[in-house]
């Protein structure tokens, strides 16, 4: 990411493997890894612990980094940890954040269900908690949530879908004279744990829902339900096997895929593997869809291969986590533009929702180089530059 150091080495560490290093210290991927709260002591403010899910997806380390970067700046000091996608390891490394004293927790849970014991602890000292971009469940003990709308996320994935297809334009509006289809599209889905997952499908899906109904899209392995598509913890690996298993058992000679719903960058990058190996050719592939603007992506992107991706400004959620908590240490109600829409089991918790945009080849530049989210240079390589 252009001129930010921290996200630079972050990503340095991933992509030189220093990453290894890093989690072989600490024991291993099960056992986390993370930034203390003993370097950089602050005098002025308290302790945050901010719990990310996992360092295999370049966001949660650029959204660490901030979050990070903000606290400090905002004078407190922080516990980063990371979690490795390992559900226990998230809930010690809250249960040790609580121990060493955090006055605030920013949570981004690998399961959303699985961390009531851990917030009942942080209620019981009255430590105010704020569930970042996934929201907590089945927890009374959630003060806030901070996301982007992850309803229109869905809605826009399947908006340019159709516009790849040349059924509506980039407003998602229907074009004259649009061909009739029928079109073969198969739909991908998170993992069923991320709430998330679950508002990116309902957005989607109504948006494509008419049209499958019309017989405009065909789903010929008839997998229409979420459980059908959903992709455990998010793995590239499980969503490859998945389209490898689709394209066999539903796609003969003459059938070809037209399009795929993919909620999510890593997954769009499996898909197009499993077709690569199913004999499609890069400049004749499926219109693919994608989330989070990874480089690897955004040069495939660019490159024609894939058709489009979903750009949540990450440093934008990380400055509304700090100004959250510094209202919720103060004492004071963070700002809400949402208290209707999440509902986590027991109760809807007031959030704050960021707006999202579509990214296609044509707008790489004007959304991501020239806002500095990444340089020409990482585009055209598909690699994070090292610092
Ligand atoms: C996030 C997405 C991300 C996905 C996989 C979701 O909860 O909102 O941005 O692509 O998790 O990490």
């Amino acid at each position: 990411m252009a001129n930010k150091l921290w996200y630079s080495r972050a990503i340095a560490a991933v992509a030189t493997g220093a990453l290894t290093v890093t989690l072989a210290a600490c024991g291993g991927e099960g056992a986390g890894s993370g930034s203390g709260a003993g370097d950089d002591s602050n005098e002025e403010g308290g302790l945050v612990g901010v719990a990310m899910p996992t360092e295999t997806s370049e966001r949660w380390i650029a959204d660490g980094a901030a979050v990070e970067d903000g606290l400090k700046e905002a004078g407190y000091d922080v516990d980063l940890q990371f979690a490795g996608d390992d559900i226990p390891t998230q809930q010690q490394q809250i249960d040790a954040m609580i121990n060493a004293g955090a006055e605030a927790l920013i949570v981004a849970a690998i399961d959303g269900t699985t961390l009531t014991g851990q917030l009942e602890a942080a209620a019981a000292q009255d430590i105010p908690v704020i569930s970042y971009d996934r929201l907590i469940r089945d927890s009374e003990d959630v003060d806030f949530y901070v996301s982007f709308d992850n309803f229109q996320v869905g809605v826009a994935q399947a908006n340019a879908l159709l516009n790849g297809l040349g059924l509506v334009d980039e407003n998602g509006e229907p074009v004259e004279d649009a061909p009739k289809g029928p079109f073969n599209v198969e739909l991908f889905a998170g993992s069923l744990d991320d709430n998330n997952a679950h508002f990116f499908w309902d957005g989607a899906m109504s948006v494509l829902e008419p049209l499958i109904e019309d017989g405009t899209l065909v789903v010929p392995s008839e997998q229409t339900e979420i459980d059908q598509a959903a992709t455990q913890r998010w793995l590239q690996e499980n969503a490859q096997s998945r389209m490898e298993d689709l394209l066999t058992a539903h796609y003969d000679g003459n059938e070809k895929v037209d399009g795929v719903l993919s909620p999510y960058d890593g997954l769009s990058r499996g898909i197009i593997e499993a077709l690569r190996s199913a004999g499609y050719e890069d400049d004749a592939m499926p219109v693919i869809t994608g989330q989070d603007a990874e480089i690897a992506s955004v040069k495939l992107i660019a490159d024609g291969v894939q058709n489009s991706t979903i750009f949540k400004d990450t440093r934008l959620l990380a400055d509304q986590a700090v100004v959250t908590a510094e209202a919720l240490l103060a004492g004071e109600e963070p700002e809400a533009n949402n208290t209707e829409d999440y509902d986590n089991g027991v109760k809807v918790v007031p959030s704050y929702l960021l707006p999202v945009t579509t990214i296609y080849a044509d707008n790489i530049e004007s959304e991501l180089v020239d806002s500095g989210y990444w340089t020409a240079e990482e585009v055209e390589s598909g690699v994070a530059e090292t610092e």
